[in-house]
């Protein structure tokens, strides 16, 4: 029985060095010494042995129990400190380690868009505007030159508010264009004007190159003086700044009836050079003619002027203004070929940008 004792003593000994948890040790702890545990097996056998070594054996037996008792308390403390020792490398940080970049998003690309705008004439002494997206028919169309029944009118497919009527402004539509910023912006009578008003426009009509709600800018330069070649030097120098040197402006005649002459804008073809011929000396594919049409402009009509409470006689002046997202499309490199997908929201198409 000594023997057997002796032996357990060093199975415990090297168990206790083999652990590694305070866990583990607990474990050995119940299998040598609780309540069914080999020890204490061994020690409830000795009222069998016989009463001549029983003292003896008691003895020795006692003195093991004593032992193992001590050396997994000595255990215990040594996992204790081991733990408390390497705290400092387990939950140690290197500062230094690239860190994880948490997903970060941008702004969507038609508000990008606006603020380049905003920018480029900025730098010519235009400045943005803010004017109401729900307006007055008055400053929509009659103010302009359209009077209530005009058949021009019918162009702008407008959205009516169910809202009472004005006896002096007519109805509330919402803004189906910028141009309603005109005849406000006169009527503030501070000159020289230059505006740049960039805002929603609302026209109900929803296909490849149209959709419900979209963005116009429209800039106004009112003065003594102003002439056509202000408004060409304007746009030409929109064109580079927005699209790329080399890129020209030509005016083509057209009808408005807020401006007088008209004009609708095109921009030379960056992908053929204006030239309206492909690589291949076929017609190019982005543009068939080497320009693309920007938008309309023209000279402000002196009824628009005078709707302002501006005399046409000192002052003169020039309009234009067309899509925000249409112009953004037009960027080299763009192939956009349906202007819908701006605000589908699909992050796959947005991120690209
Ligand atoms: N408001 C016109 C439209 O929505 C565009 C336009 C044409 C604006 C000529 C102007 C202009 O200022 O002079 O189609």
């Amino acid at each position: 029985m000594l023997d057997q004792l002796n032996a357990l003593k060093l199975e415990i000994e090297e168990a206790v060095a083999a652990t590694k948890t305070v866990g583990e040790l607990d474990d050995i702890e119940i299998k040598y010494l609780g309540r069914k545990g080999r020890l204490t097996s061994i020690l409830k056998g000795l009222a069998e042995i016989d009463e001549a070594t029983r003292p003896k054996v008691g003895a020795a037996a006692n003195r093991i129990k004593q032992e193992a008792e001590r050396i997994i308390a000595k255990g215990r403390v040594a996992l204790q400190e081991r733990s408390l020792s390497d705290l400092g490398e387990r939950e140690r940080e290197d500062v230094t380690e690239p860190g994880l970049r948490p997903p970060e998003g941008h702004l969507h690309l038609v508000t990008q868009a606006i603020r380049e705008i905003t920018a480029i004439f900025d730098r010519i002494g235009f400045t943005r505007t803010r004017y109401p997206e729900v307006d007055w028919d008055r400053y929509a169309f009659e103010s302009l030159n359209m009077p209530a029944d005009h058949p021009a009118r019918d162009e702008w497919e407008t959205f009516f508010m169910d809202a009472p009527t004005s006896k002096t402004n007519g109805r509330m539509v919402l803004t189906p264009h910028t141009s309603n910023a005109q005849v406000r912006e006169l009527e503030r009578g501070e000159f020289p004007v230059r505006m740049i008003n960039i805002a929603k426009c609302y026209r109900r009509q929803s296909d490849a190159t149209h959709v419900p709600m979209f963005h116009q800018f429209e800039g106004l330069y009112v003065d003594r003086g102003v002439s056509i070649t202000h408004l060409r030097g304007v746009l030409d120098y929109f064109a580079t700044s927005f699209f790329g040197p080399g890129r020209k402006t030509r005016l083509r005649p057209f009808h408005f009836r807020f401006t007088e002459p008209s004009f609708e804008i095109d921009v030379s073809c960056g992908v053929c050079g204006g030239t309206g011929l492909g690589a291949d000396k076929q017609k190019c594919r982005v543009c068939k003619r080497g320009w693309l049409e920007l938008g309309g402009a023209g000279m402000v009509h002196p009824n628009v002027l005078k709707a302002g409470n501006v005399d046409s006689k000192k002052y003169s002046g020039f309009a234009f203004g067309w899509g925000v997202e249409r112009t953004y499309m037009m960027k080299e490199g763009m192939q956009i070929d349906d202007i819908r997908i701006l605000y589908k929201n699909d992050v796959r198409f947005l991120k690209q940008f």
